[in-house]
């Protein structure tokens, strides 16, 4: 089945208020294209669910902080067609800039101390940009419930945030990362990586692991885990890494003791390219 392909808000709208009227419920995934495994296990997810399913396609600049990141994201619109066509997907969001930014939005979202840290401290104004524009696309799609990947574990976080705090009517979904089979997560900035720096790549992951085989095992000093993790990594050259954090699973804010849930994240840089990835760890409290 070909989805409908939709570059107009208008458009998106009146398919969506079809679909409604039919009786479906509307299931939207974001994304902003170069699809991968990763975001078709969302979509598949959508799918399951039995709903409508819209998958929006839009490199939003706003939440770019770099210039070249912004030119260098892939855009692979035909393949990404293809994909959401044997996937099953409904209807294909995809506007141009000029659609969803007709002039400099006056009018943004913020967002608090659920971006202070991560990449939130990195990447000046990222989760400011990528809050606006989910916040512009529920209110085009209006879905039932969306579905987002745990691989952005602070996306998810801040998203599940502006939900509460606008008291925005939409269930959020989150799904596992994906990863390829030496473990790293799949992205679209994988594609930028040389034969070389694809086969360093992984090690954020191993990383990542040896933190959480230490919280198993019962450290709680969250210095202790980052130092392990940090020197799994660092012990690969050129890598850069950029930050490894152990943070609150809810609110993303940094822990000294490690209590209960938290997300160890970490950003690489591998050459010129940022990669991020993170692991949740449930400390098992003995009784
Ligand atoms: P994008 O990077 O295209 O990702 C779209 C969705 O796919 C996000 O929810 C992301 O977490 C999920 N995803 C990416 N790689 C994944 C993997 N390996 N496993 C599981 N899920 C994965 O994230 C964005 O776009 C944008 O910030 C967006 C939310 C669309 C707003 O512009």
């Amino acid at each position: 089945m070909t989805p409908n392909v939709l570059e107009s808000i208008a458009h998106t709208r009146a398919a969506v208020s079809a679909a409604r009227q039919a009786g479906s419920r509307i299931a939207l995934v974001p994304t902003m294209g170069a699809l991968h495994a990763g975001h078709a296990r969302l979509i598949e997810r959508a799918r399951q669910d039995g709903q409508y399913v819209v998958v929006s396609i839009f490199v939003n600049p706003l939440q770019f902080d770099r210039p070249d990141d912004l030119e260098r994201y892939p855009r692979t619109m035909e393949s990404d067609l293809q994909m959401c066509a044997s996937l099953g997907v409904d209807a294909v969001f995809a506007p141009v800039v000029g659609e969803m930014y007709p002039h400099t939005p006056t009018c943004t979202v913020h967002v608090g101390a659920v971006a202070n840290y991560l990449c939130g401290q990195y990447r000046p104004g990222h989760f400011d940009g990528v809050a606006t524009v989910v916040m512009k696309l529920f209110q085009i799609v209006t879905p039932d419930r969306a579905y987002f990947g745990e691989k952005d574990a602070q996306q998810l976080a801040v998203v599940r945030h502006l939900v509460r705090d606008f008291n925005l009517p939409v269930d959020i979904v989150g799904v596992k990362t994906v990863r390829e089979s030496d473990g790293l997560a799949l992205s679209s900035r994988n594609a930028r990586l040389d034969q070389e720096e694809r086969r360093l790549a992984p090690a954020l992951y191993a990383g990542l692991l040896e933190a959480a085989r230490l919280i198993a095992r019962g450290e709680t000093r969250a210095n202790v885990v980052k130092t392990a993790a940090a020197a799994r990594i660092r012990a690969a050259r050129p890598l850069r890494l950029e930050y490894l954090e152990v943070v609150d699973a809810q609110n993303m804010q940094p822990v000294e003791r490690i209590t209960g849930r938290v997300i160890v994240a970490g950003a690489l840089w591998v050459g010129s390219t940022r990669l991020i990835d993170n692991v949740r760890c449930d400390k098992v409290v003995l009784p």
